[in-house]
């Protein structure tokens, strides 16, 4: 490789941790240090950078970690990174440390904040992609992703076994926020009866069609799995609304289960791929992109092809988990 246009990074983790980040960590520093680069830590996301919270990541700082869900590094919101004067701030922070780049690892909120401080600054910056939602544009997998469906799944097979014991009917809610992405593939994954996404336009009463033709049909439990949507909770308003037309459902909100846990092993590959990935840009002085996942090849994405752009469920995926459950 050419001489390197960075001699010294800084890594950090922002917004909603997923299983997978360590792994990405371990791969920036090792392959960082392999590579004669020196490495920082950052603690606590850009709140840790506007503190100067750094600690050099030597190899043995990452041993042990590629199994452990969460990250190492710890993870924040930080409202203070919206401010341009911050952002500046981070920066002569970073300059007074001789870093001269950085690697954020999170969710598109998370580059938003490393694309700003690019552009006023002229820092250079790359992301990779570590979020369960799975909602970023211009990359197929996002960190953790897998390992937060595998844990859905996990829990729709106990759900199913007392579902079908008593006859009833759960309302599983999964995460995502405005993404149904992990709502599509665990309802898919765990054969839901029903997968409902955010701005899915079916009504109740088409909901109680669908547990109706189950019924006719033999079936005497459904599980219907619910994206949470912006606010977590919209599961229990489903249930007051079946209620209120007689069928009586269970409510299991699936929460923050699916954030933890020890990461897959596609999400440990990947995230090391996009680990070593990042830094490689950074040495050839690319920036202002994110790393991702294209039909199984890790490639650099601009952020021109990331932003304002609506990663979208396929249809057709939508139609087979209704033809599925059928
Ligand atoms: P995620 O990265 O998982 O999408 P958030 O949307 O909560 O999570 O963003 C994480 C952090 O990134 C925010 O708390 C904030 O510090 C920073 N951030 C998000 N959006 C912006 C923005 N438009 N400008 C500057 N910083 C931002
Ligand atoms: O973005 C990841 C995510 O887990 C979303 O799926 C969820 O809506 C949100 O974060 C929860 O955030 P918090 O951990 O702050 O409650």
């Amino acid at each position: 490789m050419k001489k390197s246009k960075i001699s010294t990074l800084a890594v950090l983790t922002s917004g909603g941790d997923a299983p997978g980040m360590n792994a990405a960590i371990r791969s920036v520093t090792r392959f960082a240090l392999g590579h004669g680069l020196k490495v920082f830590g950052v603690t606590k996301g850009y709140s840790g950078l506007l503190e100067g919270a750094f600690t050099p990541l030597l190899a043995s700082s990452v041993a042990n970690i590629i199994q452990r869900g969460g990250t190492i590094l710890k993870t924040d919101r930080c409202p203070a990174f919206f401010k341009k004067e911050n952002r500046k701030k981070a920066v002569n922070i970073l300059h007074s440390r001789y870093i001269d780049g950085l690697v954020v690892i999170g969710g598109d909120g998370s580059f938003a904040g490393a694309h700003l401080l690019e552009k006023e600054t002229g820092f250079p910056v790359i992301g990779i992609p570590g979020t369960i939602d799975n909602d970023i544009a211009g990359t197929d997998y996002t960190i953790g992703f897998d390992t937060a469906v595998n844990t859905a799944i996990e829990a729709i097979d106990r759900i199913r076994d007392t579902a079908s014991s008593h006859d009833r009917i759960f309302l599983v809610e999964v995460m995502g926020r405005n993404s149904g992405f992990i709502a599509t593939q665990t309802g898919i994954g765990g054969g839901a009866e029903t997968i409902i996404v955010p701005g899915d336009h079916r009504t109740i009463q088409d909901i109680c069609k669908t547990i109706e033709k189950g019924i006719s049909r033999g079936k005497s439990s459904s599980i219907i799995i619910v994206a949470e949507g912006p606010k977590p909770g919209m599961s229990s308003k489903m249930a007051r609304d079946l209620e209120k037309r007689g069928y009586s459902a269970k409510v299991c909100i699936l929460g923050h289960t699916q954030r933890g846990g020890v990461p897959t092993a596609t999400d440990r590959y990947y995230a090391s791929l996009m680990g070593a990935a990042a830094v490689e840009a950074l040495m050839k002085g690319q920036s202002a992109a994110m790393i991702g996942v294209q039909n199984g090849k890790v490639v650099l994405v601009h952020y021109a092809k990331v932003f304002g752009i609506k990663k979208q469920i396929d249809p057709k995926i939508g139609c087979l988990a209704a033809f599925l459950a059928n």
